[in-house]
């Protein structure tokens, strides 16, 4: 089952309008997009998704709320593109709950799990060509060791990239624990005490094989464009990595020129179109994280479009 984070703060952050227009860019289980669809009435929303399961479940589940929704079946860094096509050129609101959903995470046949043993997948869309599979079999070990480096923030990247390479001389790596075991066999003891060892490497490979940062960047500044005055996106973010992107956008897009910053009257053309709604990320309560350990890294993002 996949507990949604930070519900009621992500419709409250929404603020939304009973025949406003509204994108999902996460759908998953539909938690959020079903509080959503009963708030808005008269409007419509949009949804999207890569991971075909996670459709045919929330178009069944939204379907029992109201008939004004569309699922898109696409990544949503198309989401100008796909939107534009449905003749959809300002919305009123974007939500974006990054990463996997626990149903992905839990389906061991996914590969997104180092508990439990399965071929290495990792991919949310089935019909991406890349999976972990060639990742970790074909990619060389420089590659390897940087990409552990900068989407895992993995201290020993360099030695469980070397691992790899020297196991793969003898064999393919097939499985996901097949894989832990050759982490653990390239970090000291030390390393193994508190979280999984091999937590920053499969994430790592999840962020390469799905393209999480790159298509993180274009969508999020695209959705921006896409609000109307008083329209606001809303992201969650789950690792430092994901929420310096969203940070970095949001700053550059409310803060005004440092030129005229001191003049006491700021010609309008100057003042910036968009404001934060809270300068601080909104995380979730002690009682969240102790009913849903997913949570705990979660931040909360918001900005709004003004003028
Ligand atoms: C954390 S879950 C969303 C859960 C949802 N908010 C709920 O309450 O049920 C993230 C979902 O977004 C999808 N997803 C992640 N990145 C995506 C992308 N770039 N394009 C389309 N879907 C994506 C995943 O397949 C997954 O189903």
């Amino acid at each position: 089952m996949h507990i949604s984070v930070l519900l009621e703060e992500t419709i409250q952050g929404l603020n939304l309008k009973e025949d406003g227009i509204y994108v999902d860019c996460t759908l998953g289980y539909a938690g959020h997009s079903s509080e959503i669809l009963k708030r808005v009435r008269r409007g419509c929303l949009f949804a999207f998704d890569q991971d075909s399961d996670a459709i045919k479940y929330s178009q069944e589940k939204l379907s029992k709320i109201g008939k004004n929704f569309t699922i898109i079946y696409s990544n949503f860094v198309n989401i100008k593109e796909e939107l534009a096509r449905r003749q959809i050129t300002k919305v009123d609101g974007i939500l974006f709950d990054l990463g996997v959903s626990s149903v992905q995470l839990d389906e061991a046949s996914r590969g997104f799990s180092y508990h439990q043993d399965a071929p290495l997948d990792m991919r949310m869309d089935r019909n991406n060509p890349l999976s972990a599979y060639e990742v970790v079999n074909n990619y060389e070990e420089s590659k390897l060791s940087d990409i552990f480096w900068r989407y895992g923030e993995e201290k020993y990247s360099r030695s469980i990239a070397k691992a790899i390479v020297n196991y793969r001389k003898s064999k393919k790596i097939e499985t996901t624990l097949e894989l832990v075991d050759i982490i653990k066999s390239a970090m000291p003891m030390k390393a193994m005490r508190d979280k999984h060892p091999a937590r920053r490497v499969f994430q790592a490979i999840r962020i390469e094989v799905n393209h999480e940062l790159d298509v993180l960047e274009q969508a999020i500044n695209e959705a921006i464009d896409l609000l109307d005055v008083g329209g606001r996106v809303v992201v969650i973010t789950f690792h430092s990595l994901e929420d310096r992107i969203v940070k970095n956008i949001f700053k550059e897009k409310t803060t005004i020129d440092k030129m005229v910053k001191g003049l006491p009257n700021i010609p309008s053309q100057y003042l910036s179109n968009y404001r934060l709604v809270n300068n601080k990320a909104i995380t979730p309560t002690e009682d969240e994280i102790e009913n849903n350990n997913r949570a705990r890294s979660a931040k909360l993002r918001i900005i709004e479009r003004i003028k």
